[in-house]
């Protein structure tokens, strides 16, 4: 009888919210001895505060293989994971890659196994917000076609893959595998004070926060690459400072079309803190006790109601629904108007309470192991 794995499996990591995925996933398959794991980073995010720091709070082992591809349209983008990618699963083929999320490494992954025969997982499958304006839509529509296994974190995903043409027995209900890494971190996250310190806030802000605060964050390109539309957000928020601060963690992304356009002086006035990309940890320790958050990230949308903190989404729809239905999130697109009516809807009535969604408990990792290894039985590797 020998000690030496069964299986490898390489996973795939590219932008900042596969990080916080991968995370828990890494973890299991790590402690699972019928396991050899590599994990191949692609380099879509490369920044410290995008990619370093995230390795590093969240304990990911550094990556076996990193491809480095940087930044570039979605096409640039995939292919050059795609090309990367080819080389390395052709060399030493996995029994099993695993993808997570809707990023662009995620569906330049799913295509290059697909091409070479190899299996797929995909952690967070189904996900549908119907809008293919989305560089993430058409990326799920896609992995989710390619892969072998299809693995959810809520209900409806199922019915959406069903309704696609998969096959029941390809799929899983797990639950989330980022309410994984919120709950082992909630001990670690760090204290409001220090995160707004370590910013560079005023003592004038400081006190501010005392009486509460929102938590913001914006990064999608329909409502950051058009400088009106950016311009109109912004001077919603600034509105709702002059009740309620704001901490506004800025997109690199967000913070091009606000240098290049001049739009800074929209929040300025000393009750928005402008900070660049946060820790993971003082992201979480910041939402934790936000009176509300104004997003449009998918992960914001799920933390928050994991947390059980009124979330405002500028957006018209999105592909985690059940954040919406028994949650604390509402939609109110990226009209000014709406999104300062949201705001003034929670200051009154404290917003949706919500309740945390079946699942979301903390365990999804391991249920996403269980399910490859048996896989892979099935498959007779
Ligand atoms: C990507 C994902 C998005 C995810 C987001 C989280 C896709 C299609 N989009 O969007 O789903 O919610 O990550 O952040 O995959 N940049 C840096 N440093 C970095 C990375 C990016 O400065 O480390 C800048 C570059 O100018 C780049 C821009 O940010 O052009 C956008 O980066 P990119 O990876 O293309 O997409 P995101 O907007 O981050």
């Amino acid at each position: 009888m020998t000690n030496a794995p069964r299986w490898r499996v390489d996973c795939i990591v590219g932008a900042r919210p596969n990080f916080v995925k991968i995370a828990p996933i890494m973890r299991a398959l790590r402690s699972d001895g019928r396991f050899d794991v590599r994990l191949i980073h692609t380099g879509q995010h490369y920044d410290v505060a995008m990619n370093d720091v995230f390795f590093q709070e969240l304990a990911i082992p550094a990556p076996d293989i990193n491809l480095e591809v940087g930044s570039g349209t979605n096409t640039e983008q995939t292919a050059r994971i795609m090309l990367g990618l080819e080389g390395v699963l052709a060399a030493d083929r996995p029994d099993m890659l695993v993808v997570v999320g809707d990023v662009n490494s995620t569906l330049a992954a799913a295509l290059v196994a697909a091409k070479l025969l190899v299996a797929v997982t995909h952690v967070e499958a189904g996900l549908r917000s119907g809008d293919r304006t989305m560089p993430e839509e058409v990326n799920r529509l896609v992995t989710d076609r390619l892969a072998d296994l299809l693995l959810t974190t809520e209900r409806e995903a199922e019915v959406n893959l069903i309704r696609e043409g998969i096959a029941p027995g390809q799929i899983a209900f797990v639950g989330n595998v980022m309410i994984d890494s919120l709950r082992a971190s909630l001990e670690r996250a760090r204290p409001v004070r220090e995160t707004l310190e370590a910013h560079g806030a005023s003592a004038a802000f400081l006190d501010a926060v005392k009486e509460g605060y929102g938590f913001v964050t914006l990064h999608r390109p329909s409502n950051v690459d058009d400088p009106a539309t950016l311009g109109g957000i912004l001077a919603a928020l600034s509105d709702i400072s002059r009740d309620l601060a704001l901490v506004f963690a800025v997109h690199p992304r967000t913070r091009a079309t606000i240098a290049a356009n001049g739009l800074s002086t929209l929040i300025e006035g000393g009750r928005i803190l402008a900070t660049p990309p946060l820790s993971y940890l003082q992201a979480v320790g910041l939402m934790r006790e936000a009176k509300l958050a104004i997003t449009d990230s998918g992960g914001v949308q799920e933390e928050t109601t994991a947390l059980g903190v009124p979330c405002i989404t500028v957006r018209d729809n999105t592909e985690r629904p059940i954040t919406v239905s028994e949650g604390t999130n509402a939609l109110v697109g990226s009209a000014p108007e709406r999104i300062r009516a949201a705001a003034g809807e929670i200051a009154r009535s404290g917003g949706k309470r919500g309740r945390v969604p079946e699942m979301w408990d903390g365990k999804a990792a391991l249920r996403v192991v269980e399910h490859v290894a048996a896989f892979l039985l099935r498959r007779g590797c």
